[in-house]
């Protein structure tokens, strides 16, 4: 059971006035029963713990991290990402964790900027018609699109590009199958969940299919290739790794692909609607992109000086983070601080709720960036701030995740002023990874009046120049 499950089957006991977000009865479960909580299922021995409290996440993620396994929640996905690095345990994990380590180097990452800063740009430049009719466009499916398109290169290299469509297509029948099981409250054993699972056999075989196809003309322009897949097979001969490890090399560039793309594409609508709440944010934004990168191309060293930028992007996964909870099952009995938990015990953590509480966090519903600043950072836990979660199973792509969203919100800001359609709900949808749930609608506008010398002043971009729609 995931622990999206669990939060919404749990018995709220006397809180028959919870509201329905799972993760708002999890935030009010750790508010009320402190940094390990037992949660209430119905069976006699609690089976299921928050654990929110930084010492002890650390205790778990860290300290005691061999005693457990992945939460069950992932079986989901399984049938699609297979053994990679997200699913694996032990010496597989262990093994697969060494060798993709490298190729998330910082001086790896800022060797792949160049291709990434034109792709990205290439995807918003052909926005450009939105910005040229007044009709809303839901930017949750174009974030999808582009960092799908990141992602999809970074793994598996130029070969990705001409399957780009197709594979978006499958991605997105994936996501729904995924999404509707992930939320729906009664799963496979009836007439609805077999069609589901037919559907997914069927997408799963057409995702194999492109994969395969791919792996096979790989060696011969593996060369002057870019994607992971080219480090995955450097040890040897292309053909014969192939060969003899198909399986294994698509479920590992399958897991890349899966985990990187929707995480990085919430990540980047939670900004951008943070950034329309606040438009002072906004501004400093603009002016800092405005600042450092003028028309330039971004470079390693500039992005490195858009550290207001950076702290805003920090703050948005504070309050949203997209991946809202994940959970850990013990394999053996043992204590957590001075709490037992006993074998096969499942232990949710939530960045969500830990991110919210005020014991760690000043004023913790307010948006404040500057919190990331260095004086105010001193003395506040690591383990209060787990976007990416902490500890050896950490999240091996935060740090490319982070340059990503860099990367496009200035390209954005270079070009555009997104403004959200007022009057549409954005409340989170909670599945393995939270969106927005009912899409997020913006209107694209051209930045006002550009400067032939520089991208813009921050005088040039007026909040009140917007096309007619968006001032609806
Ligand atoms: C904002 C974007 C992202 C967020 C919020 C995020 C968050 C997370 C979290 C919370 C985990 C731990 C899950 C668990 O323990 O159950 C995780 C693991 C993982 N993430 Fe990310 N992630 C992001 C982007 C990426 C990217 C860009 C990649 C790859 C290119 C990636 C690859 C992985 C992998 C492979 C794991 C499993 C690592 C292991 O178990 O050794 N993630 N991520």
């Amino acid at each position: 059971m995931s622990e999206q499950e669990v939060a919404r089957k749990a018995k709220p006991g006397g809180h028959p006035q919870d509201p329905p977000n799972p993760l708002r009865f999890l935030e009010k479960i750790a508010r009320n029963h402190g940094g390990f909580a037992p949660i209430n299922m119905g069976m006699s021995a609690a089976a299921f713990c928050l654990v929110s409290d930084p010492a002890l996440i650390k205790e778990v993620l860290v300290e005691h991290y061999q005693k457990y396994k992945h939460s069950t929640g992932y079986q989901q996905i399984r049938a699609v990402i297979g053994e990679g690095l997200l699913l694996s345990e032990g010496a597989t994990w262990k093994q697969q964790r060494t060798l993709a380590q490298p190729h998330f180097s910082p001086s790896t990452l800022n060797g792949q900027l160049d291709w990434m800063s034109k792709l990205v740009a290439d995807c918003l430049d052909a926005w450009q018609p939105y910005a040229e009719t007044p009709a809303p466009v839901d930017l949750s499916h174009q974030f999808n699109l582009l960092t799908q398109r990141l992602a999809g290169v970074w793994v598996m290299g130029r070969g990705f590009q001409k399957r780009a469509e197709t594979m978006a297509e499958i991605y997105g029948h994936i996501q729904k199958i995924l999404f509707a099981r992930d939320t729906s409250a009664e799963q496979s054993a009836n007439a609805q969940g077999m069609e589901e699972a037919i559907n997914l056999e069927q997408a799963v075989a057409r995702l194999d299919q492109c994969v395969y196809e791919l792996l096979d003309e790989y060696p011969e322009i593996m060369h002057d290739d870019v994607g992971f897949l080219k480090h995955l097979l450097a040890d040897g001969d292309p053909e014969t790794l192939i060969r003899e490890n198909r399986r294994s090399l698509r479920d590992q560039i399958m897991t890349l692909f899966f985990t990187a793309a929707d995480t990085t594409a919430a990540s980047l609508c939670w900004t951008t609607y943070v950034l329309d709440k606040y438009s002072e944010v906004k501004q400093r934004i603009h002016e800092e992109v405005n600042a450092v990168l003028g028309k330039q191309n971004p470079t390693p060293e500039l992005l490195k000086r858009m550290e207001y930028t950076e702290k805003v992007i920090k703050e948005s996964l504070r309050l949203y983070p997209p991946v809202p909870s994940f959970s850990r099952i013990a394999l053996e009995d043992h204590l957590i601080g001075s709490h037992p938990v006993s074998r096969n015990m499942t232990l949710i953590i939530s960045p969500y709720v830990t991110h919210r509480l005020a014991q760690h966090w000043d004023n913790p519903y307010e948006f404040d960036p500057d919190r990331f600043g260095k004086e105010r950072s001193d003395g506040r836990s690591p383990f209060a701030y787990i976007p990416f979660a902490a500890g050896p199973r950490s999240c091996i792509g935060s740090n490319l995740a982070l340059m990503v969203s860099k990367l496009v919100i200035a390209l954005i800001m270079q070009r555009y002023d997104l403004t959200l359609v007022p009057g549409q709900s954005m409340e989170p949808q909670i599945s393995t990874v939270m969106w927005p749930k009912y899409g997020m609608n913006v209107n694209v506008n051209r930045l006002a009046r550009l400067n032939p010398d520089s991208a813009f002043t921050s005088n040039e971009v007026s909040m009140s120049d917007k096309t007619p729609s968006s001032a609806l």
